[in-house]
Formats: structure tokens, sequence, C-alpha cells
């Protein structure tokens, strides 16, 4: 069950469905709009975009729920794999390898050709590939949505060159100032980036990556990036084999529980879907008979070699779909979909993060008609 959504009857008459289906296939149009219609009824319209997760909308949902085959409409970039500082708790790759600007330029021509319409551009540390703002305004030709997340070390300078030549919406990895810092120390720099951000109209979130390090400044830490003016914190606790996850989530209990009684807190959606999950017993990973990952249909990780099933799948150095030299990528992407039963595999089971179980659950109940 689709946890307490409303019905609305109204809501069929102005179903704008994006589905690829045409009227003339007949009985699988039907069955499949009879699925959406149903869904629908029993699914608010906004609620997805009440999440504010970057691609996780109606549109994309419903496209996804009438689809079988591999397309592409999201990519994760890992443009570089190497990164200039050493988190503590960092468990991605970190090798001397990156994607050439030649190499970027005809992915993005050729994504575009196929429905690519958001890049998120990621690393290792992606500010050090020296053509990063060519490749922003390679994606800005293309009208591609482009986010990047990055670990700030670069000037406030070099992001406002970035949103002038027209970066959408940037993730800034800090754990707040209050804590051990694994990354930033320059709070005055955040501060700066989330100005010139807000005052261009680019979406600024934090990552936050909370450790027993720093868990016990959380509500202070939350409360800053809020007063400094961030557009959303999603705050994550570390995946690391050594982290007390128990001890953590007892000193979180009560600051998460001054939070969500804040009603503040509302106008942070990914924080506010977050909060209660970060203290549940499971917080990530699939608990239920998941058949498959529909964000493998439309959803792209790759980075200089490697084609990945997910960033989860790169950070706990799992499996990879293919090499990016197979002539054949969308065949073995549609090959790999086919055949991969996300709770039978550990990764998935162990670590999918909750916004992506929450949404394959959407689809997987809508596919279906199961509401
Ligand atoms: C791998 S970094 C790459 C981009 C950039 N270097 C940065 O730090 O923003 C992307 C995000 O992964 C998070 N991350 C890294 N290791 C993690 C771990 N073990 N558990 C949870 N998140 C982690 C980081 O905090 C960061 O927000
Ligand atoms: S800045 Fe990002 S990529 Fe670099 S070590 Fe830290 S988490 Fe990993
Ligand atoms: S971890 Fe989640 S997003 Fe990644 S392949 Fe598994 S089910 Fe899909």
């Amino acid at each position: 069950m689709l946890g307490n959504a409303v019905g609305d009857a109204s809501r069929h008459k102005n179903l704008n469905c994006s589905l690829l289906f045409r009227q003339s296939e007949g009985c699988i149009y039907d069955v499949v709009q009879y699925m959406l219609d149903k869904f629908h009824s029993h699914f608010p319209n906004n609620e997805l975009q009440k999440l504010g997760y970057y691609t996780l909308n109606q549109e994309r949902l419903e496209k996804l729920v009438g689809t079988e085959t591999v397309s592409i409409y999201y990519l994760d970039l890992i443009l570089t794999s190497y990164c200039n500082i050493n988190c503590t708790y960092c468990k991605f790759p970190i090798e001397k390898s990156k994607i050439s600007f030649d190499d970027v330029q005809k992915i993005i021509v050729k994504g575009k050709q196929d429905g690519l319409s958001f890049v998120h551009i990621t690393g290792g540390e992606a500010t050090l590939h020296e053509d990063l703002p060519s490749i922003v305004t390679q994606l800005q030709n293309q009208n591609i949505r482009k986010l990047l997340t990055t670990n700030l070390h670069k000037s406030s300078d070099y992001y406002t060159a970035l949103f002038d030549v027209g970066l959408d919406e940037i993730n800034i990895s800090y754990d707040g100032p209050k804590g051990k810092q694994e990354r930033i120390s320059d709070c005055a720099k955040v501060l700066k980036v989330i100005t010139t951000a807000q005052a261009k109209n680019v979406v600024c979130r934090i990552n936050m990556t909370i450790t027993e390090n720093n868990c016990q400044h959380f509500l202070d830490n939350i409360l800053y990036m809020a007063d400094i003016g961030a557009s959303d914190i999603k705050p994550v606790t570390a995946v690391l084999d050594s982290i007390n996850l128990d001890q953590v989530k007892k000193v979180l209990q009560p600051q998460i529980e001054k939070l969500l009684g804040n009603q503040n807190c509302e106008k942070y959606p990914i924080l506010t879907f977050r909060l209660p999950r970060l203290i549940e017993k499971e917080f990530r990973g699939i608990h239920t008979n998941m058949p498959k990952c529909y964000f493998l249909l439309d959803d792209v990780c790759r980075d200089s070699k490697w084609y990945y099933p997910c960033m989860i799948h790169l950070r706990e150095k799992s499996e990879k779909i293919c090499h990016v030299s197979e002539a054949d990528v969308q065949q073995k992407r549609q090959d790999y979909y086919n055949d991969f039963v996300p709770s039978k595999c550990k990764i998935c089971i162990e670590n999918c993060p909750d916004f992506m179980v929450y949404f394959n659950t959407l689809i997987k109940e809508a596919k279906s008609g199961n509401f």
C-alpha cells in the first residue's frame, strides 16, 4: 500500500500522461492507462514534487510505469575519479582517471539525441577537471539541466563563474561548522557561495555526512545551514564498517525530534523526508520484495572506463554493467535491467538509499496495479 495517499477522482480528468504509448497500440495502452488512472486516484500528483529530490518527479514516474525499454534521462557523470582531499569516511574509489573533454562532448551530444535531460557532475572532485566550465557551457548549449556536487575547495569566484555559464544546481558537501571538519573549514566561503547562488537562482543544497565525530552537533549544524540560506539539506549517516550506528542514532534522536517539531522544517523537503528515516532501524536498504530496479531503465552512471548500475554500486566497488568502449552499451543495459533483481543483491539490500527505495516502490506498485 502507498502510505496514506488520498484519492481524488477529479485528477483522472486532468491526467497529463507523458507515456510514449499511442492509442493505436490498443490493449497495451489501455492496460497501462488503466493502471495509471488507478494510481493517480490513490496518489496525489504533487506528492513527488514535494519530495524535492532532483529528478524524482511525476512525469518520470509515469514514463517508467509504462516501459520496460532502456533509455537515458539522468546521468551520474564521474568526471574525475581523483580528489584533492581524503575524507576519513570516503569509500569512493580514488584513482587517477578522468573523462576527456572530447569524450564528454560525445556523451552530451549522443545523450541529448537519446533524451538526456539531467546530468549530475561528480567525482572524486569534479572541479579538479580543467574543462569543467566548458563542460557546463556545453550542457547549457544543449539545454540539459546540470547539478554539481563539490567539496567547495575552489575559490568562490570559480563557483560564480560556473553559475554564470549555466550551472543550475550545486550540492555542497559540508558537515557543518561544529564537530570534526572533514572538508570545508571556511564557513565564510560557504556563506558567500550560497548567497551568490541564491542571487543567481541556482538551487544550492548541502550534503551533510554524519559520523560519531559530529552527530552530537547535528541540530546546531542543521540550524546553521538553514540560517545561511541553503535551499535544502540532505543529511546522511556515513556508510562505514567502523561506525557505531546504534550509538549515532541514539545521539541523533532527541535532536531530530526537536527539528521535526519546528514548522520551518517543511521548507526543506529533502530534509523533511530524511529526518525521521535517519533514526529508523532500517534506514537504508531494501527490506521487501523488489523484483526490478526501475532506475536502470533511464538512469546511467559512468566514469572514464565503466558503466555502473548506480552510484551505490560504484561506491561499494560492486558490479559494473560494461566497459564504455563496448559497441552495444544500450543492449548491455537492457540485459542488465532484465536480469537484475535488487532484492537478491547484497549491495541493494544493505545500501539502497531511502529515496530510491521509495521511488522504486511507487513504480512497482503502479506497474502491478496494486495500490
Ligand atoms: C563521493 S563525494 C564526491 C563529490 C565531492 N568530492 C564531494 O565530496 O562533494 C559525494 C558525496 O558522497 C558522500 N560520501 C562519501 N563517502 C561516504 C560514505 N562512506 N557514506 C556516506 N556518504 C559518503 C560525501 O559526503 C559527498 O557528499
Ligand atoms: S571530498 Fe568527496 S571525493 Fe573527496 S575524499 Fe571527500 S567525500 Fe571523497
Ligand atoms: S542500490 Fe538501489 S538504485 Fe542502486 S541498483 Fe540497487 S535498487 Fe537500484
